[in-house]
């Protein structure tokens, strides 16, 4: 029987320059798509796949992430006083047990690979873990983590979130290189990081979902700089290939949104406020306006 997957690393380390001055003096994953925190996404993703144990790789000014998995209790005192019941549950989300969350610091920003690498010594032997980057959020009926756990039950091995992407844009992510097309996965004979358009083996992209096996963790122990002079996770996973253990690409069903950039971000803004029941008439009636006063200025 394959392990369960119950602990997933959140690399939380970046300086999340893109979104300066705002991210001068509040980590990039507490930025909020409508009023949860990009981080909040991911956890309440890595929960419905039946994470229990989240580490979280941080770094320097990346405490308002460990005050806000904390206990408020001034805060919780003030909202039971006033019979804010329901805003009590909304906190709800934000607790954690005991336990449960580890920060871990990489002290150098040597890219992702090293990020994860950094958690090493939080994985057990033939442990599966998780890695979930909050700047991916991926809106689906079934979050896409659940539904990477539920197909890893059947192949173990690795796997990774995978979308299709314009050859224009494979300088941007990890490409797989496809060995054979089993319809909602593909087995991967390699992967490249950020290639060229000309240099991609195909137009399958991986997404910031990773289901692994701790021997990528030791290949991280011997692993050189790759592209861009960073650690790289993607050679790493390579490394499984080149091992002969079995890499999967997995075609997961959501839209996944680019939070890491701004257009990504507001696209997501607007995704999510649409979505609200509460918003819903509001903002959309606000945005068709909006669209039909740019036609007419056209
Ligand atoms: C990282 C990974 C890349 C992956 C991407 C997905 O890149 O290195 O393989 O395709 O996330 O978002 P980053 O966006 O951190 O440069």
């Amino acid at each position: 029987m394959k392990r369960k997957v119950t602990k997933a690393i959140f690399p939380v380390a970046g300086l999340g320059t893109r979104f300066l001055p705002a991210t001068k003096s509040i980590p990039k994953e507490i930025m909020t798509l409508v009023d949860r925190p990009l981080i909040q996404y991911a956890i309440d993703e890595a929960r419905a796949a039946g994470i229990k144990e989240f580490i979280f790789v941080t770094s320097r000014g990346k405490g308002a992430l460990e005050d806000y998995f904390d206990n408020a209790p001034i805060l919780e005192q003030e909202l039971r006083k006033k019979g804010k019941n329901e805003l009590l549950e909304v906190l709800k989300d934000t607790n954690m047990d005991s336990g449960a969350i580890a920060y871990i610091r990489q002290h150098k920003a040597l890219g992702l690979g090293h990020a994860v690498w950094c958690a090493r010594r939080l994985i057990n032997n033939n442990e599966p873990f998780a890695v979930i980057l909050p700047d991916d959020v991926i809106a689906a009926e079934k979050p896409c983590l659940q539904q990477m756990v539920e197909a890893y039950e059947d192949t173990g091995g690795c796997m990774v979130a995978a979308m299709e992407v314009p050859s224009e844009k494979s300088s941007s992510y990890g490409i797989l290189d496809v060995k054979g097309d089993l319809g909602t996965m593909v087995s991967v004979k390699g992967m490249v990081e950020k290639p060229s358009a000309e240099q991609a083996p195909s137009n399958l992209a991986v997404i910031g979902r990773y289901i692994l096996t701790p021997k990528v963790l030791q290949s991280l122990n011997r692993m050189k700089s790759g592209a861009g002079g960073e650690i790289q996770l993607t050679d790493a996973i390579a490394e499984e290939i080149n091992q002969d253990r079995d890499v999967y690409g997995y075609r997961f069903r959501g839209e996944r949104f680019d939070c890491g950039s701004k257009a990504g971000f507001l696209r997501a803004t607007v995704a999510f406020g649409m979505a609200r029941p509460e918003l819903r008439d509001e903002f959309t009636s606000y945005l068709e306006d909006m669209v039909s006063l740019t036609k007419a200025a056209e």
